[in-house]
């Protein structure tokens, strides 16, 4: 990936807390990475500094923002403590900065029971970094239980739990809560929980029925915006590049654009507050929305 001249970053967030968001579910296939990516560009179109972090061996987000997955210091090279983060940060497009992933990876997994709070390193890390970016955004590995979610969920701010919108859509959901209710029980903490919709097929009618199901249960915690099934999605990563980047008017960065709207009025500094209160609706953060799968 060659570095790119960034957009103009206005830092929005001077002295307020860092958002760190680990996208969560240990189902594959979900849309995990494509949502980690096309929020991260749709955040950074908005002017917000945004650091990806790819904490999958699989390497999927890293090659999605045009990365060769081989080149070091990665993410696994910082849990193992040989590299300070800052050296594994790289630039990617549309001023989005990645900390890259690589096969080794796994490494980290395998001797992590032999470290002192490996689940914390991540966190660790990120303290080094904080001033720089606005957003945090990790993209989480299948494997929900093992210790790479565990650093993504120890580090985070909220959980965004991606859900597909099809067939036992809310089993899988209700599932993925209770994983998350049992690390936040080990990591003792509870995540706030978001749920994010995706690969949504308006035409099914299965699909529209789980979506309002998915509302019914999820409330407040989850976003309006759903992710539609997009070709353009599955077509950008193959070029290494968001999205928006891709095909700037297309559906899906209209989508993207919507969810990154509401994550940053959600989370986000006084403009979108005011905002909010405008609209007679109170900044979530001001009120967390806790789920667990004891009250669904
Ligand atoms: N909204 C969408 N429209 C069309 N294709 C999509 C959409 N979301 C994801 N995909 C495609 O579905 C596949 C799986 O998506 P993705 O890699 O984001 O899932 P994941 O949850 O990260 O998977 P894993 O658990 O293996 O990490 C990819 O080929 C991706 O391009
Ligand atoms: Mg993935």
């Amino acid at each position: 990936m060659t570095p790119q001249a960034s957009i103009p970053k206005r830092g929005r967030h001077p002295g307020g807390p860092l958002q760190v968001l680990a996208l969560v579910n240990q189902k594959g296939g979900c849309g995990k990475t494509t949502t980690a990516v096309n929020l991260a560009g749709a955040l950074a179109q908005r002017g917000e500094r945004v650091l990806l972090v790819d904490l999958d061996p699989q390497s999927h987000a890293t090659m999605a923002l045009g990365c060769a997955p081989l080149e070091e210091p990665t993410v696994a090279e910082v849990l193992l403590d040989e590299a300070y983060i800052e050296q594994a940060i790289q630039s990617g497009p549309l001023g989005i900065d990645l900390v890259p992933s690589r096969p080794r990876l796994v490494e980290f997994e395998e001797t992590a029971e032999r470290l002192l709070h490996p689940e914390q390193r991540l966190k660790v890390s990120l303290d080094a970094v904080r001033d720089r970016y606005d957003w945090v955004i990790v993209d989480c590995p299948p494997r929900a239980e093992g210790v790479l979610c565990a650093n993504a969920l120890f580090a985070c701010t909220s959980a965004f739990l991606i859900v597909e919108t099809g067939a036992f859509a809310l089993q899988g959901a209700l599932q993925a809560l209770r994983v998350l209710d049992e690390m936040g029980e080990n990591q003792g903490r509870a995540y706030e929980v978001r749920v994010v919709g995706t690969l949504f097929d308006r035409r099914m009618r299965l699909a529209r029925e789980l979506l309002v199901a998915l509302h019914a249960r999820f409330g407040a915690a989850m976003f309006d915006t759903v992710i539609r099934t997009s070709v353009r999605l599955r077509e950008a990563p193959a070029v290494g590049l968001p999205v928006q980047a891709l095909d700037a008017s297309c559906r899906a960065t209209q989508d993207f654009a919507a969810l990154a709207g509401e994550v940053a009025g959600m989370f986000g500094p006084e403009a979108d507050r005011a905002s909010l209160l405008q609209a007679g609706l109170t900044p979530s953060h001001e009120s967390p929305v806790l789920i667990t799968s004891k009250n669904h």
